[in-house]
């Protein structure tokens, strides 16, 4: 396999690892097994953090400035999708759609601050 198809491959595996193992955290927590929890949520991180490695060693992300402007349209939009899918559902989902995506677009204040220091 080339290296340019199994870093995708790769990366994609290691985030649904993430996802994953923060899932089965979340179960281990309601049924209040901390120490479960906190052990998977370490592994998730450390799942992270072999995609992120594996993407700098690439040189996918080139500028910082770039990636945060990028990631701060792609936040915004994930929002707006998330609302529009609240709208169409009813509970649960409509919460989880709508708590999403106001932390969606958290996430696009915080990136936006952090691009103002960086200019
Ligand atoms: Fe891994
Ligand atoms: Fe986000």
């Amino acid at each position: 396999m080339k290296l340019e198809e199994y870093l995708e491959k790769w990366v994609k595996g290691e985030a649904e690892e993430v996802i994953e193992y923060l899932a089965a955290a979340r179960i281990a927590e309601e049924k209040g097994l901390i120490e479960v929890a906190q052990a998977l949520r370490t592994i998730a991180f450390e799942e992270a953090f072999h995609g992120a490695h594996a993407l700098v060693q690439a040189g996918e992300i080139k500028d910082l400035k770039e990636f945060i402007k990028k990631r701060i349209e792609a936040e915004k939009e994930a929002a707006k999708v998330r609302h529009e899918e609240a709208s169409h559902h009813d509970e649960p989902w409509k919460t989880l759609f709508e708590y999403t995506a106001r932390d969606e677009e958290r996430h696009a204040r915080i990136l936006e601050g952090i691009l103002k220091k960086l200019e």
